[in-house]
C-alpha cells in the first residue's frame, strides 16, 4: 500500500536524522519543507522532499494537498482518559467559591472519581473511555499515554489498566500505560497511608508486571497526598519490576519531587506550575523531560509552568493535556499549544516542538512518532488550507484539521 501526498504547502517538523528531544534555544527552530511531497508505504513514512523531486511512480492513492499543511500528530504524554462519569458538579462548586483543595478535603476530587469508577463495570468503563480516545484522535493526537489512578483498590486499578490494554488492542493510535495507584489515599486507608503504599507494592505492582499491564509508574507527590519519601518508596518498587518513573510534581507546592524524579531517572516530571530556581537547576543536563500541562492551569486558575524561564535556562519542555475529570476535562492538544503560546509565551515553533518530538520522548516513543522522519509511523495531521503553521496556535479554539492519518490510513 503506497500513498503519495503532493503539493503540500508546507511539511512541518521534518527531521532527516533521529533526535531524542529538543532543548533550549533549539526549540525555536522548526524545520519545514515548502511545496513538498510525502510518500507513505505500509503505514510508515518512506520518502519526502520538494515537489521538484516528487517521484514519478505508481501509487495506490494520490492525495492533492494544495494549500494545506502536514505535521506529525500531537504526542500527548500525560492523560487520565480512562475514568467513569464526570465532575461537573465540582466545576459548579468552584464557580460558587470552593477551591480544588476544599473540594478534595470534603471527600470530593480524586476520591469522588474513584468511587464512581469502582462502581462501574469494566465494559462500561471501556465504552466511556473509548469515546474520549476517538475524540482526541479526531483532534489530531496520534500517540497518548494513559494513567490508572482512579481505582485506588487493587481490583479497580487493575480494571483501569485492563481497559487501557483493550484500547491499545483495538485502536491504531500508539498508547503507553502508566500505573498511578498512588494518586490519593483512599478512605479505606485513611490515617494508614503506609499501609496503602505497602498494598500497592506487595499486591498490585507484581501483578501489573507479570501481566505486562503498564510501562510506567507515577505518583502524585504533593502536600496532602504523597511525600518525597513516599515517592522514593514507590518509584523504587516500580523500578524493581521494570516500571520507569513518570511523576506528578510541583503542581501546588515545590517539596523536592523534581529532585526525587531526577534521582530515580524519571522519564518525565509533569505539572511544574510551581518551580523554584533549584528545581530548574536539578533538571539541567539530565534525560528527564519536564512536561507542562497548560489546560490544567487554565481550568483550575493556577499558575502556568514558567516555560520561558525553563527554556531560556536551556531545558527541553514537552506539552500535554492532562485530560482528566477533575483538573482538565479536555483532551485538545490544539488548545494546549495555543494556551502555551498565549499564556506561557512560547513561540509557535517551541510549542509545536514541545507537542510533537518532545512529547514523544516523554512517553518513550521518540523512535516511532513525533517528527516527519523516514521509517517513523505515518501518523500525521492534514490541515485545512491555512497560510502558516503559526495560524494554528494563533487562531485558538478554532478547528484547523481537515483529516487525521494513523499508520498511513485516514481516520473517519
Ligand atoms: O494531573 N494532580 C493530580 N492528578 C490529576 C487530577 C486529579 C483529579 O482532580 O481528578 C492532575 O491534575
Ligand atoms: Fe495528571
Amino acid at each position: 500500500m503506497k500513498t503519495l501526498f503532493k503539493n503540500i504547502k508546507e511539511l512541518i517538523q521534518v527531521r532527516d536524522k533521529h533526535i531524542d528531544f529538543i532543548a533550549g534555544a533549539e526549540m525555536k527552530i522548526l524545520p519545514t519543507i515548502k511545496d513538498a511531497f510525502l510518500v507513505v508505504k505500509n503505514g510508515l513514512i518512506s520518502d519526502y522532499g520538494k515537489m521538484d523531486d516528487c517521484p514519478n511512480a505508481e501509487f495506490d492513492t494520490i492525495v492533492d494537498a494544495t494549500g494545506k499543511m502536514i505535521l506529525p500528530s500531537w504526542c500527548d504524554s500525560h492523560t487520565h482518559i480512562v475514568y467513569a462519569g464526570n465532575r461537573e458538579g465540582e466545576f459548579v462548586d468552584r464557580i460558587n467559591g470552593l477551591s480544588y483543595e476544599d473540594i478534595a478535603n470534603n471527600g470530593g476530587g480524586i476520591l469522588n472519581s474513584a468511587k464512581k469508577l469502582q462502581e462501574t463495570s469494566e465494559d462500561d468503563l471501556y465504552n466511556q473511555s473509548k469515546t474520549r480516545l476517538e475524540e482526541v484522535i479526531q483532534l489530531g493526537t496520534g500517540a497518548v499515554e494513559i494513567k490508572s489512578g482512579y481505582g485506588l483498590t487493587a481490583d479497580a486499578e487493575l480494571k483501569m489498566l485492563r481497559v487501557i490494554k483493550r484500547l491499545k488492542e483495538n485502536y491504531p493510535i500508539e498508547i503507553k500505560a502508566t500505573f498511578l495507584g498512588a494518586h490519593a489515599v483512599p478512605s479505606t486507608f485513611k490515617n494508614n497511608k503506609r499501609g496503602y503504599l505497602q498494598m500497592l507494592i506487595n499486591d498490585v505492582i507484581p501483578k501489573i508486571a507479570s501481566e505486562n499491564l503498564a510501562e510506567y509508574i507515577d505518583i502524585f507527590c504533593e502536600k496532602g497526598y504523597f511525600s518525597v519519601e513516599d515517592t522514593e518508596l514507590i518509584l523504587e518498587a516500580g523500578k524493581k519490576h521494570g516500571l520507569i518513573p513518570k511523576i506528578h510534581v510541583n503542581q501546588f507546592n515545590a517539596i523536592g519531587g523534581v529532585q526525587a524524579g531526577v534521582k530515580h531517572k524519571a522519564l518525565s516530571v509533569d505539572h511544574l506550575e510551581i518551580m523554584r530556581d533549584e528545581d530548574i537547576e536539578a533538571l539541567k543536563n539530565t534525560k528527564t523531560m519536564p512536561v507542562a500541562l497548560p489546560s490544567c492551569s487554565y481550568f483550575l486558575s493556577i499558575p502556568y509552568t514558567p516555560a520561558r524561564k525553563m527554556i531560556d535556562a536551556g531545558l527541553p519542555l514537552a506539552l500535554a493535556t492532562d485530560y482528566n475529570p477533575g483538573s482538565t476535562p479536555s483532551g485538545n492538544m490544539n488548545f494546549v499549544i495555543s494556551t502555551a503560546c498565549i499564556k506561557m509565551k512560547m513561540t509557535p515553533e517551541e510549542a509545536i516542538n514541545a507537542a510533537t518530538i518532545n512529547g514523544a520522548y516523554a512517553m518513550g516513543l521518540e523512535k516511532q512518532v513525533g517528527s516527519i522522519t523516514k521509517g517513523k509511523l505515518a501518523n500525521f495531521i492534514l490541515t485545512k488550507p491555512i497560510n502558516s503553521y503559526g495560524f494554528i496556535p494563533y487562531s485558538f479554539g478554532n478547528h484547523h484539521i481537515e483529516k487525521v492519518y494513523l499508520k498511513g490510513l485516514e481516520i473517519d
